[in-house]
């Protein structure tokens, strides 16, 4: 991140104070784990918890949960949702898929200590097998997609979500700009998750199906209504 939006981001978090103990634990059990820190911006999070507040979002689904601090903030904004719609008739549900299964255990955890259990559940399967299976079981079932897995299959992804989201529902995107920072502008990459992200940006902003840009948030989010 540049000097300027590193800045930036610290103004926002230190002054909205966005995470609780329990979320900045997931984030030391990241740090700790040693491996790259790869969860969304907690300002991005934020605004993600607030688009399912407003378009009342019940059943979503998350491909690629790692340590499950997205998990977290998208299960409290649905359980949210639900303590203030209190309605028994309603069905609200986070699917998260996560294909390490070791990751699938740490975000099983993560979310039995936010005491998310009962609205929020894991499946331990590759996405793309997942959605095949979903596509088939229950099209146009879902209120909203986060896609935050494997860069390369963004294109596929972006197809499927088009036979699972009803009309009105909302498909979110993190790292639509790049892995880092902006690589999408090389334009002869050779990187194939940058050519796949590339792919499915174009893909998007050319879609009769979905109506979409991008927020310049982190590496980028995608967001997008079904028509
Ligand atoms: C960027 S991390 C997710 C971060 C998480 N959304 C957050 O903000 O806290 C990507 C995760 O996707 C998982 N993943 C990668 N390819 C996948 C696939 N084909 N199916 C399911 N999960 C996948 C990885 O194991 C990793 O845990």
């Amino acid at each position: 991140m540049s000097d300027f939006k590193s800045e930036i981001n610290n103004y926002i978090t230190s002054t909205f104070k966005f995470e609780d103990e329990l979320l900045k634990g997931v984030l030391e059990e990241q740090k700790n784990a040693g491996g790259p820190m790869m969860n969304i911006g907690a300002d991005q999070a934020k605004f993600i918890s607030l688009l399912i507040q407003t378009s009342k979002s019940r059943n979503i689904l998350e491909l690629g949960s790692y340590f499950g601090y997205s998990s977290i903030w998208i299960g409290r904004a649905l359980q949210d949702l639900k303590n203030l719609e209190a309605n028994d008739e309603l069905a609200y549900s986070l699917t998260c898929v996560e294909y390490s299964s070791k990751q699938a255990e740490i975000v099983k955890n993560n979310l039995d200590k936010a005491a998310l259990a009962k609205i929020a559940s894991v499946v331990n399967l590759d996405a793309k097998s997942y959605l095949a299976k979903l596509v088939e079981e229950k099209p146009l079932s879902l209120d909203m997609i986060f896609i935050d897995a494997d860069k390369v299959n963004y294109p596929h992804y972006l197809e499927q979500a088009a036979k699972l989201l009803k009309p009105g529902a909302i498909l979110l995107v993190d790292n639509v700009l790049g892995l880092h920072e902006y690589e999408v502008l090389e334009e002869n990459t050779e990187d194939k998750r940058i050519k796949a992200i590339q792919e499915f940006n174009s893909q998007l902003a050319n879609s009769d199906v979905f109506n979409g840009t991008i927020l310049t948030v982190h590496a980028g989010l995608a967001m997008a209504v079904k028509n």
